[in-house]
């Protein structure tokens, strides 16, 4: 970046920093922005702007950006015992509390937990555990794994593979060969004309089970679902679609994980997006909310089905040949424990139910913005779909980049947002109070206007 003092964060950034999931080249040229300091639902960039957080980070800051007794958890457990794992028989007491908790608050029975350090890990370990299962219960040939269209699981090489987002796909030789995927359950997009909710959902279902039928039931392990779609664009699903997805699963006898990652603790106005939906899964994982972010750490809960089948061949092969160094970290542990106790003590559930409907009914006022499409979202997860024309559904050109418009102006007001292709996704800390929202919402019509403006729409 020109004019830029040698020495300076930003300079030092580009100089030294490969970013995530960033266009590199253009990066290089024009920096970004970083951030210093964090102050409830805003976070502060180096040169002392403040802005609202309204996607929690990476959907994941639940509690904000400043809660101390999250930091002082993490330093009394650095204190006790900084480090510690759980191979060859050994453990450590914040993984044993944590496990128990989060065992008793599971939205559906489930017998144990595995603890990594992020979504991507939990996913990972699924898959290995669903194929680790198919062996041990004497059916070798089931080990393919089905995803969805835009579905959003991870960025290591398996958890990418079920992923469906075809950004992550370019350049990285993946998916891995014994990956399927279905349809999405984006309504508005994706519905034809005429074609109500329930026979969208229908069709979802339908689509599934043709999918199934095509590779061979007897090949088919495992479906992986958020209850809630993050990444693939803050996308909610029909209401009768989970009931009649899990239908086809029990029907092929196909493993069911839900992918809790973003929608569990609190985030659609249950503790669970399994109990905000009725799933019933072979195994949930979750992380982000987990520790509000505080600490890198996720969990993989499994039923006793699944547990039973695992005890049974490691025993047979001398060993559960599996772990990560940093799984059930016991600074992250302490930090996810007290997370929990702070949901449970402020009622962080009753709080989403509280002020859930204001966001609903603020962003949805939008609906009828020159440039908006459909609003859409449950408890505090929305997203809003920019559109060229809301009613014959005709989208803007690729090329515009309107979300990636709206999104910078929201950033210009103040307002960090996330624009995925042109869906505009919230996710604001938890603790977010309606004043809050009220403002989010006023930057977020600035940033609308300027762009119609801009666009001449
Ligand atoms: C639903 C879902 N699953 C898994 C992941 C991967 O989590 P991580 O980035 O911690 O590996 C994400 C990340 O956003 C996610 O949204």
């Amino acid at each position: 970046m020109d004019g830029l003092n040698a020495n300076s964060p930003h300079a030092r950034d580009i100089r030294y920093l490969v970013h995530q999931q960033t266009e590199l080249r253009s990066y290089r040229e024009q920096g970004g922005t970083l951030m210093a300091r964090g102050n409830g639902i805003h976070v502060i960039d180096e040169s002392g702007k403040e802005y609202i957080e309204a996607m929690a980070g990476l959907w994941c800051a639940s509690l904000g950006f400043s809660e101390k007794r999250l930091a002082e958890a993490g330093y009394q457990q650095l204190l006790d015992l900084p480090y510690y794992h759980t191979f060859f028989g050994k453990g450590h007491l914040a993984s044993v509390d944590l496990a128990e908790k989060l065992i008793s608050i599971a939205p559906k029975p489930m017998a144990k937990a595995l603890f990594q350090c992020s979504g991507s890990e939990a996913n990972d370990t699924a898959i290995k555990l669903v194929w680790y299962y198919h062996n041990a219960i004497g059916k070798p040939e089931k080990k393919k794994i089905i995803g969805r269209d835009r579905g959003y699981h991870g960025n290591t090489v398996a958890s990418v593979s079920v992923s469906g987002q075809p950004h992550m796909r370019l350049g990285f030789d993946v998916p891995l060969p014994m990956f399927r995927h279905t349809s999405n359950p984006h309504y508005y997009r994706l519905h034809q004309d005429g074609e109500t909710e329930e026979q969208f959902a229908d069709r979802m279902a339908k689509d599934l089970e043709d999918l199934i039928l095509a590779e061979g039931p007897e090949t088919v392990a495992a479906f992986f679902g958020e209850p809630v779609q993050g990444g693939g664009g803050a996308i909610t699903p029909p209401r009768t679609y989970w009931a009649k997805i899990q239908k086809v699963l029990k029907k092929y006898d196909v493993l069911f994980i839900a992918d809790e990652v973003i929608a569990g603790f609190g985030r659609t106005g249950n503790m669970w997006g399994c109990e905000t939906y009725d799933l019933q899964p072979d195994m949930i994982s979750c992380a982000k909310a987990l520790s509000a972010a505080y600490q890198p750490i996720s969990a993989l809960m499994i039923s006793d089905k699944i547990y039973q089948a695992l005890e049974s061949l490691s025993a047979t092969n001398g060993t559960f040949g599996h772990g990560f160094t940093y799984g059930a970290h016991p600074v992250a542990c302490a930090v996810a424990l007290e997370t929990l106790k702070i949901y449970e003590e402020r009622k962080i559930v009753d709080h989403v139910r509280a002020v859930g409907p204001a966001m609903l009914e603020g962003l949805g006022a939008f609906a009828e913005h020159p440039l908006v499409g459909d609003v859409r979202g449950v408890g505090l997860f929305a997203g809003v779909e920019l559109m060229k024309d809301r009613e014959t559904r005709t989208p803007w050109a690729p090329e515009q980049k309107v979300g990636t418009l709206v999104q910078d102006l929201a950033l210009k007001h103040g307002l960090i947002v996330r624009a995925i292709g042109d869906r505009i996704a919230f996710t604001p800390p938890l603790i977010i109070t309606e004043p809050q929202i009220g403002e989010m919402c006023r930057r977020f019509g600035l940033a609308l206007d300027e762009a119609r403006s801009e666009l001449g729409a």
